[in-house]
């Protein structure tokens, strides 16, 4: 996973949550890089787990909760850092639809070492979208919150439903429909 992903992470458990937060999830998770990461360094996922366990245990809110709250913060780094990439598109199911073939492929060129989940288009129209998230990381809530702000970056909003076709959320399906 790489390094801007821990780091943003980071960042706003800083705000959210303080330092001191920071301070304890780090020595609370068992971390190899001793909890310091560069933007551009590629570091374990098991270390992106670990602290979120921690702070969903210290704060009572869940993983996904938490993964939902970084994926919607997140937009805004990737908006402000790749800004052409977003810029391409004029429509957010045109964007969404494009993660695999286009967007997610430009990543792989910047860093070659992202680890990157699939998503498989099952069904497309102006204003529906139906696809298949997977990757063994589980990250589908992180997904959700790109796309709800990938909807309100346009000024545009979605029903989104999240079904589990595999019960460790490594293959979800999202159905997505245009208010
Ligand atoms: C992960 C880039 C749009 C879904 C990532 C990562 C980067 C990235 C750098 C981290 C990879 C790693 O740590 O190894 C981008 C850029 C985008 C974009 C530059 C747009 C300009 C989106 C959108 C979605 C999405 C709109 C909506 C669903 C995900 C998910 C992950 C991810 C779910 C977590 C990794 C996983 O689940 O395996 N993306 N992304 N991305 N991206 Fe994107």
């Amino acid at each position: 996973m790489k390094g801007i992903v821990f780091t943003e992470f980071l960042e706003l458990v800083e705000e959210k949550f303080g330092l001191a937060m920071v301070d304890k999830i780090i020595q609370q998770s068992s971390l190899a890089s001793g909890g310091i990461y560069t933007a551009i360094g590629t570091y374990d996922f098991s270390e992106m787990l670990s602290l979120l366990t921690h702070l969903s245990n210290n704060t009572g809110i869940s993983i996904d909760d938490l993964l939902l709250a970084y994926g919607e913060h997140f937009f805004g780094i990737l908006a402000n850092s790749y800004p052409g990439l977003i810029n391409t598109y004029e429509d957010p199911i045109e964007l969404l639809s494009s993660i695999e073939n286009h967007i997610h492929i430009e990543v792989q060129k910047i860093y070659p070492k992202a680890e990157l989940p699939t998503f498989e288009v099952l069904e497309k129209t102006s204003s529906k979208l139906v696809m298949v998230y997977k990757s063994s990381r589980a990250m589908y809530s992180f997904g959700l919150g790109l796309m709800n702000k990938t909807f309100e970056h346009y000024d545009s909003s979605a029903t989104i439903l999240m079904e589990k076709i595999k019960k460790d959320g490594t293959e979800v399906k999202f159905s997505i429909t245009k208010n």
